[in-house]
């Protein structure tokens, strides 16, 4: 299994390129499902999530064709990928492949939608508390789909294919809303989504989902209408930049100090993150290329913050600024309130000397003077960066170990790291 090593001490100069949105690419992808013609999608992240879909959809008989680089394409640069699901031969998504994402539960609307049936694994994914799916499941069940849950499997059915309805959600889903609007998008009727989620992927995909023919209006708003059509077609679509990758790495430049140019960032797209790290005494400048971080000699601000649906601050920022807030001048206090069981990093910042201490969902953190390397262990997908950011401050080498869950979410993140200055180096094997 790999590993990461990291020698703290260094500040970071120069320019990391941000990628497409994992969270955007995923749902994007499973929205192929719903038209026989292609689908191409540009600024594709390579992030083992992407790889893992692509299996997903293969079982279901969709060709997923990954381009090779043309001449001059750098590095850095996404990938694009054609994928053609003209025909379903498999409405069957298995435990074995979604078990380890939950976001490809979620190919559960798009099959029923078009084929009318499907039989799709309960999920897995981050151990991150136990993000239940009653809430896509009733939103499927509005839209006139029968639903059963049997040996681990939901078995939906819709014979007569979906019907527009009425959908309020209770709470915000970022998955039941995306759920939502595929469905809707290929029912007979109109489909009025109430308390939609509105974070920037949703916006992303019912631009694409428009883009192929559906009728989606008022994504990015509580209030989504969706006029259902009958079919479907081609599109290409660019993927948007991915906003928690953004803020990962200014909380990196704020952590360490330095200067660096966010490569394609959108500040728009994590303003919150972004005032949060201002009032920490980091310089946030918005430019032409994307965001650039500064911070200069000066030392952290402790902060209180409450993780909140778009555009609040994101839960998938949490650890990342706990992380930050192990080095501030005072005490912060940071409460989780999408997730429960959202501080499995604790423990491993405590190994680097962090002073945190929990009272339900809310951390308070006790800024130090010094961190110190150590083995630590990544837990999920951004409970493990947040190692990554604290050991880029501390004292000695850290290593990161079952990095498993950052190939998830981050792509070539020790290069990107390295190129900018930091001693951070895989260990494979
Ligand atoms: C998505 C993101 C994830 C992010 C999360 C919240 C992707 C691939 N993943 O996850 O990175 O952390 O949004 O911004 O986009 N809930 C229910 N019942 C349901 C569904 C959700 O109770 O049927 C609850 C969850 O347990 C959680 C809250 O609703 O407490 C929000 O979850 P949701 O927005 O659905 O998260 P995901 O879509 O799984």
């Amino acid at each position: 299994m790999d590993r990461i090593s990291i020698k703290g001490g260094k500040s970071l100069h120069g320019t990391i390129p941000i990628s497409g949105a994992k969270n955007a690419t995923l749902p994007l992808m499973i929205a192929s499902l719903l038209t026989e013609d292609t689908l191409i999608l540009e600024n594709v992240p390579h992030l083992a999530d992407v790889v893992q879909l692509q299996r997903i959809l293969n079982n279901h008989g969709v060709d997923v064709m990954l381009s090779g680089k043309r001449s001059g394409d750098g590095e850095n640069k996404g990938q694009t990928v054609k994928i053609s699901a003209e025909k379903i031969v498999d409405t069957t998504a298995p435990y074995e492949l979604v078990s380890k994402m939950r976001a490809s539960f979620w190919v559960i609307a798009p099959l029923v939608a078009r084929m009318g049936e499907a039989r799709v694994s309960l999920p897995g994914g981050c151990a991150i508390g136990t993000r239940p799916v009653d809430l896509l499941i009733m939103a499927l069940e509005r839209l006139g789909v029968q639903i059963e849950i049997e040996a681990g499997y939901a078995i939906a059915r819709a014979p007569k294919g979906l019907k527009g309805g009425e959908i309020v959600f209770p709470k915000v889903t970022v998955g039941g809303t995306h759920v939502a609007l595929m469905a809707a998008s290929l029912a007979d009727g109109t489909t009025v989504i109430e308390n939609a989620a509105r974070e920037p992927e949703i916006v992303d995909v019912a631009d694409c989902l428009n883009k192929m023919g559906a009728r989606i209006s008022g994504a990015g708003t509580t209030q989504i209408v969706v006029e259902g059509v009958a079919k479907l077609g081609p599109a290409r679509h660019s993927v948007l930049p991915d906003r928690i990758e953004t803020g990962t790495y200014a909380m990196a430049v704020a952590m360490t100090g330095g200067d660096v140019l966010l490569e394609n960032a959108r500040p728009e797209l994590l303003q919150s993150a972004l005032d949060v790290l201002g009032q920490v005494g980091a310089t946030v400048t918005a430019t032409n290329e994307g965001v650039r971080v500064t911070r200069n000699g000066a030392g952290l601000a402790p902060v209180e913050v409450t993780t909140e649906p778009f555009p609040g601050f994101p839960t998938d920022l949490q650890a990342q600024l706990m992380a930050l807030m192990t080095r501030a001048r005072g005490t912060s206090r940071i409460t989780e309130t999408i997730f429960e069981n959202r501080f499995m990093h604790v423990q491993e910042l405590a190994r680097l000397g962090a002073r945190i201490s929990l009272d339900g969902q809310t951390a308070m953190i006790e800024g130090v003077d010094r961190l110190k390397g150590a083995p630590v262990m990544a837990t999920d997908l951004r409970a493990s960066v947040s190692l990554v950011i604290a050991a880029l401050a501390a004292e000695g080498e850290t290593i990161v170990n079952r990095v498993y869950h950052l190939d998830r979410g981050f792509e070539r993140l020790e290069d990107k790291l390295s190129r900018c200055g930091a001693e951070v180096e895989r260990i494979t094997g």
